[in-house]
């Protein structure tokens, strides 16, 4: 039954297109000082940089673990991707999701 209720578990995480993601929204938001450096959360857009507030959780989850494992190009995500652990993505993923899009 353990093993059973670990493999249900796992592939809950796994799926892709999930909304289910779990975070600690409060060091989301910690370490989401350095990403709103870049990404505006005023609806201000900045040439080249997309909006990321308000997008679901298992997309920036995916989107982010694509530049850490540098599948997806552009070596200022993949710098600042590869510092950022799995909690870290969970985290700052839970967080951004919950905010409103204001653009
Ligand atoms: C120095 C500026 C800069 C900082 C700081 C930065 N980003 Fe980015 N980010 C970018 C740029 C530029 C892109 C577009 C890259 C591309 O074309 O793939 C991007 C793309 C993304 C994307 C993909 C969005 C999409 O719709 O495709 C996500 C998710 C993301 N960043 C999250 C973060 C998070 C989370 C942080 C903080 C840990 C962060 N970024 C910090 C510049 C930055």
């Amino acid at each position: 039954m353990i093993f059973a209720a670990a493999a249900v578990a796992a592939a809950s995480v796994a799926a892709p297109g999930s909304a289910q993601v779990t975070g600690d929204r409060a060091l989301g938001q910690y370490l989401s000082s350095e990403c709103v450096t870049c990404h505006q959360l005023t609806g201000k857009q900045q040439p080249g940089i997309p909006a990321i507030d308000g997008k679901p959780a298992a997309s920036l989850v995916e989107q982010l673990n694509a530049y850490r494992t540098k599948q997806r190009p552009n070596e200022v995500m993949q710098n600042i991707a590869a510092r950022l652990s799995s909690d870290d993505i969970a985290a700052l993923a839970v967080y951004f999701s919950s905010l409103k899009p204001r653009n």
